[in-house]
């Protein structure tokens, strides 16, 4: 280990870790090009619609507007689309969670007429499915008004799928939950990946299974007690792993600095340690911020001042990294070849501590859209800071997907997407 003097970013040497890396291809998934004929077919489409909203209206529809091409295709090609979906966490029917709002959203991002059904199974649904002809949409109402959705029970998924002939997964939101519309479908009728699914299989792919290295991950946010898996896996995987935002605090504290009032899980530190000394034995360059921009207060505009994080004193906070911090990142992004980020640099929600991860993205934009890295960005708040930064439309691939895009980050199985394998 040598650790730089004045720089506290440690560097431990990259090792190229491509060998042995199994590799998953597009074509261990079936997809539509599968489906031998979809003309006339019902086709059970499990989406996720569980977009963000206020006051009844869609605030943000990217969800929506990407699952619109698979829509498409399978009723141009005459086939009867019926929408599956969940909205919220309801316990039971509740007029609050219902998708009826959606069906227009969905109208709006194909141009086709949507249908509604007031219930997902039962003489309700089999009647809207029988009304459908050739090249019609139709919306079944939230699968999770019914308990039988999360329990994957097997009656419930039952009469789910008698009202379909094919099952496309268009869900990689959903995917990590081994629900009656997310995963029991798929035992019980021919199942597809929708074209969504496959750009977001495929972006995850050239991310961390297949990826051109060197490749680096940026993983933020505030606390690292919800990272600890994917920190654990993650360095098992890439060349070097950038540490920012609250979490970066922690592991701060680990090297011996004293963060004052930032936040921080002081219990944790003794993991941050160890994922140091594991980072450090299998060859994993770690990079925490040098120096930070601190303040007293936590609010948009408070008076600041740049510090190197030896010099936090015991009444600041670190709202943001440092210039210094922002430049050495940027370097990293200039000698690797793919970056997967998950998680803001500081507290990207107030002005100005959104610099660092503006700043970031940008730079990692501009390599992107020169030809020279591969970037692929997700999991919760971090759709919203790229799109706040403006790059969103420059990077490889921003998942919308909030904790299924986490836990494929975490190395596990997602219920939804192994569904679809070739077996
Ligand atoms: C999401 O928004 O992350 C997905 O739709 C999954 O929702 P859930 O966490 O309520 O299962
Ligand atoms: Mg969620």
């Amino acid at each position: 280990m040598r650790i730089e003097t004045g720089t506290l970013i440690l560097r431990w040497g990259s090792v190229s870790k491509d060998e042995g890396v199994p590799r998953i291809l597009m074509s261990q998934f079936r997809t539509l090009d599968d489906i031998p004929n979809v003309s006339g077919k019902r086709v059970l489409m499990r989406v996720d619609l569980n977009a963000p909203m206020k006051d009844g209206k869609v605030t943000d529809a990217t969800r929506i507007v990407r699952m619109a091409p698979t829509i498409d295709e399978i009723a141009g090609k005459g086939g009867k689309v019926i929408l599956l979906s969940h909205l919220g966490r309801p316990k039971g029917r509740d007029p609050k969670e219902t998708l009826r709002p959606l069906a227009a959203e969905v109208a709006k991002a194909t141009g086709r007429n949507v249908a509604f059904a007031e219930d997902c199974i039962g003489e309700t649904a089999r009647a809207a499915v029988a009304a459908l002809k050739p090249g019609d949409v139709l919306l079944l109402e939230n699968t999770r008004f019914h308990a039988g959705e999360e329990k994957n029970d097997p009656a419930f998924v039952r009469e789910l799928a008698a009202l379909g002939d094919l099952y496309v997964n268009e869900a990689f939101s959903a995917a990590h939950r081994a629900h009656a519309s997310t995963e029991g479908l798929g035992h019980l009728l021919p199942a597809y990946a929708g074209r969504g699914m496959q750009a977001e299989l495929d972006a995850l792919e050239k991310a961390l299974i297949a990826p051109e290295r060197p490749l680096a991950a940026i993983v933020g946010g505030a606390k690292v007690s919800t990272k600890l898996e994917l920190l654990g896996n993650l360095i098992a995987k890439v060349n070097v792993l950038i540490i920012g935002g609250g979490m970066a605090n922690t592991f701060l504290l680990a090297i011996g600095k004293n963060v004052g009032k930032s936040l921080a899980e002081r219990e944790l530190v003794p993991m941050a340690r160890e994922i140091l000394a594991k980072a450090h034995a299998i060859g994993c360059e770690i990079v925490l911020p040098v120096d930070a921009v601190v303040a007293r207060k936590f609010e948009a505009n408070a008076a600041s001042r740049v510090v190197a994080v030896s010099n936090v004193a015991p009444d600041e906070m670190i709202l943001d990294i440092g210039p210094r911090s922002i430049e050495h990142v940027v370097s990293v992004l200039a000698r690797i070849k793919t970056l997967v980020w998950n998680g803001p640099f500081g507290a990207f929600e107030l002005e100005p501590f959104d610099n660092g991860t503006i700043e970031v993205a940008e730079a990692a934009a501009e390599l992107t859209a020169a030809g020279k890295l591969v970037t692929v960005a997700g999991g919760g708040d971090t759709v919203a800071a790229l799109n706040a930064a403006g790059v969103s439309g420059r990077f490889s691939y921003v998942s919308t997907a909030g904790g299924a895009f986490l836990e494929w980050l975490e190395g596990k199985t997602l219920p939804g997407v192994d569904i679809l394998r070739v077996k």
